[in-house]
């Protein structure tokens, strides 16, 4: 016992000496103790310059360094908004090569928010987050919330369609879902990159009102309510300024008007100034050296433009601290949300829950546009031979489409999920019809599949034809797909027709068969010039893992479907706004003079239409759309009761509830999305002619009836008034019409506001 105390004593005695000799080498202890803030101050108060400029960049791909002498540890960013982008390499954009980086791919944000239900959203989120946090990410880069403007923007797929107040409400339960993993949510592209072509070398002209009222609600919304810890910068510009270095988005509205604490980061090279990094409310920045995938310097993290640029500056005396000071306190508060968390939970991957969650959100996002004569849901005892005809049953989807591209666990393709739901009652039988995209690799990630096909168009529509001939239903599966010019990232569509001479394929279908249901797998409205001759369409989107059987579930009635258009589909590409009115891709004598080939020589977009974006533009001018936002039917029917409202007339703070009752009158259980739009009778400035400001997705067995309330205050007859910066709600009259498309409002109430 003597011996023992002695012994120990002997140590503490040798150590403590050791200690007082070398104060320099031990660690310095982060106090743990304190609230938050205090906490972050401390670590500051301990950190070296060096070691806070090392924090304000990238040190590899798609992470970035903490402070490894303090225990702070490094970030882990990954795409992205749809599922966990696989590993790549630390300093180049090769796969990693790891066979443990498999994930369950979600259905795109285009699906989601067509689903109409914020529960939809927030079970997304949890289960996303959940899977980062098992993979050691801290933060996800998503989700993406920039506005269809045009339906040929190669990424509108991963957004969430054309309406700020759809947008701005479905967005804010998927980050509340992913941040509740201790996984932070960066919204993205802030702001004004609503189209691929020249991306990186445009700038954005935009009136102030169209900007607040359209362009900003989705990301107010997602740093204000959702509370995005941060926040991504896109590449193009405005004002003059790259959005990611940008003195008016970043530090005078989303510091100072909306007051946010969070981080933001650039877009992966959106950065190439240091002096507007360091003042116009940039804190990390990323990706710089990069075009994306082939470039790339070994070593390049030092001369990143927050990199020894800045250090620079500040030892040269011409720039303060005050700036460094606060990016790193703002990126500390994150690691104490993150990294550095203890109560966040462990996560997990690829679980029963996770596949349900992407297979139920699949199914609610699905949009039955069409169903004349009740084609769908396939009548399975009449159903004895099935045809399924189109590329897209067959292909993969996951893989592709840029930076949200991804490594999944298993991708369920229309024809399997067809096969596995009919294959024992009914002969499914599958022709190609068409040959469209054979690629499937995306930056090393393949997609395993030999779609090569030698026979001719011509023999292709022929075996097609036959089969639907000598078939009860034919499910035509085709649309878009993830290859370049597609629905992909770094270009937009050529046009707006379906490629691979699609149409010709399916007007051939329409003449052999009656039962025919095409099924668009796509993230953007196409034409349809066959419209009136097919009796059902089905608008599919990208589900993800759970594709085939999500929609297997829908064309079997087993799920009956309750999705609504986020966007408008137009007739022809000329109905939409931006391509009647606006500039789209660019100033037309400045793109014929070669501008935006480089960032020496960027083009101006102008909008010019102003807050007529959507419905919003088909609705004022009257323009009919061949699918109007909001639509989507139902294998059941729904009736509106007549609107009520609790007052007449209301006051600047007062609120005024409508309540409207909706009953299936039809003889399947079935949802049905209750939509409110206000429309401003009269007023000083135009407006568009109504504005979505309330919906509630109501579930409904057969008979049942139920009430939907909706209160709103004034926010939701507010304009913005430029001049005066600020929300302006003008006494007068207002009508509220709720109804189940923005084309077909049941019932209408009209009130005053003093
Ligand atoms: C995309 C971002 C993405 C980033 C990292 C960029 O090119 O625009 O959305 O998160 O790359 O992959």
């Amino acid at each position: 016992m003597l011996k023992k105390t002695a012994i120990i004593s002997l140590f503490t005695l040798i150590s403590a000496s050791y200690m007082a000799q070398n104060t320099k080498t031990i660690p310095v202890y982060l106090d743990e103790t304190k609230p938050v803030e205090q906490r972050i101050q401390d670590a500051l108060s301990k950190m070296t310059l060096e070691e806070k400029i090392a924090m304000l960049h990238a040190q590899s791909k798609f992470s970035s360094p903490g402070v490894p002498r303090l225990g702070i540890p490094e970030f882990w960013t990954t795409d992205g908004p749809h599922g966990v982008r696989s590993e790549v390499k630390w300093d180049e954009w090769d796969q990693a090569g790891w066979t443990n980086d498999s994930i369950i791919a979600y259905p795109a944000l285009t699906a989601l928010s067509a689903t109409w239900n914020k529960n939809m959203s927030w079970n997304y989120g949890k289960a996303l987050g959940e899977e980062a946090r098992y993979r050691k990410k801290d933060i996800l880069l998503g989700p993406g919330v920039n506005i269809y403007r045009t339906p040929l923007n190669g990424r509108n797929f991963e957004y969430m369609g054309e309406d700020p107040f759809l947008t701005s409400k479905m967005v804010v339960p998927y980050i509340k879902g992913v941040q509740s993993n201790g996984v932070a949510t960066s919204v993205k592209h802030y702001a004004l990159n609503n189209q691929e072509m020249f991306r990186h070398t445009s700038n954005v002209i935009v009136d102030d009102r169209t900007l607040y009222e359209i362009y900003l609600p989705p990301f107010k919304a997602a740093v204000t309510e959702g509370d995005s810890w941060t926040i991504m910068g896109a590449y193009d510009m405005y004002k003059g300024q790259y959005a990611s270095q940008n003195q008016y988005l970043l530090n005078d509205i989303l510091k100072k008007e909306w007051n946010y604490k969070g981080v933001v980061l650039s877009d992966w090279g959106a950065v190439n100034n240091t002096e507007q990094a360091i003042h116009n409310g940039l804190d990390l920045e990323f990706g710089s050296w990069t075009n994306g995938l082939s470039e790339g310097h070994s070593n390049a993290y030092d001369s990143y433009y927050l990199a020894q640029p800045y250090l620079k500056l500040i030892k040269e005396g011409k720039v303060g601290t005050k700036e460094l000071d606060d990016k790193v306190t703002r990126l500390l508060r994150l690691a104490y949300k993150t990294t550095m968390n203890r109560n966040k939970p462990f996560g997990n991957i690829a679980s029963e829950e996770h596949k349900a969650v992407a297979k139920e959100i699949g199914e609610e996002g699905i949009v039955l546009l069409k169903n004349q004569g009740n084609v769908l849901p396939i009548d399975i005892n009449k159903a004895k031979k099935i045809a399924v005809i189109g590329e897209n049953a067959i292909k993969i989807m996951t893989v592709g489409g840029g930076s949200s591209s991804l490594k999944v666990k298993y991708e369920t393709l229309p024809l399997d999920g067809i096969k596995a739901r009919f294959g024992k009652q009914a002969d499914v039988q599958y022709a190609r019809g068409y040959v469209g995209d054979i690629g499937g690799e995306y930056n090393g990630v393949k997609s395993g599949q030999n779609l090569k096909e030698d026979r001719s168009p011509e023999v292709l529509l022929e075996e097609a034809v036959a089969l639907a001939k000598s078939s009860d239903y034919v499910i035509f599966v085709g649309g878009l797909n993830k290859a370049d010019f597609q629905d992909s990232e770094g270009n937009d569509r050529k046009s707006y027709g379906l490629p691979y001479n699609q149409d010709q394929v399916i007007s051939a279908l329409a003449k052999a068969n009656k039962n025919l249901a095409v099924v668009l797998v796509s993230g953007n409205a196409v034409a349809m010039p066959w419209v009136k001759e097919v009796p059902t369409i089905v608008q599919a989107w990208y589900l993800g893992s759970e594709a085939g059987n999500s929609l297997a579930a829908v064309l079997a009635g087993d799920a009956n479907p309750s999705g609504k258009l986020p966007f408008t589909f137009p007739v022809k590409l000329e109905d939409n706004a931006a391509h009647q009115m606006g500039e789209y891709p660019g100033n037309k004598e400045e793109l014929a003079a070669g501008k935006g080939k480089d960032q020496k020589n960027p083009i101006n977009i102008k909008y010019n239409e102003g807050i007529l974006v959507g419905y919003r533009w088909h609705d004022t001018k009257k323009i009919k759309p061949l699918f109007s936002f909001g639509h989507g039917l139902s294998y059941t029917t729904f009736e509106f009761g007549k609107a009520k409202a609790d007052k007449k007339d209301m006051s600047q703070d007062d609120k005024i509830t409508f309540t409207v009752t909706v009953k299936n009158t039809g003889k399947k259980a079935g949802a049905e999305v209750a939509q409110l739009y206000i429309s401003d009778l009269k007023s000083s400035v135009q407006r568009p002619a109504k504005e979505l400001k309330g919906f509630e997705k109501v579930f409904l067995n057969p008979g049942e009836e139920k009430e939907v309330t909706f209160t709103i205050d004034k926010t939701a007859l507010s304009f913005f008034d430029a001049e005066k910066h600020d929300w302006v709600a003008e006494p007068g009259d207002f009508e509220a019409l709720i109804g189940n498309s923005s084309d077909a409002i049941k019932t209408k109430v009209k009130f005053t506001l003093k």
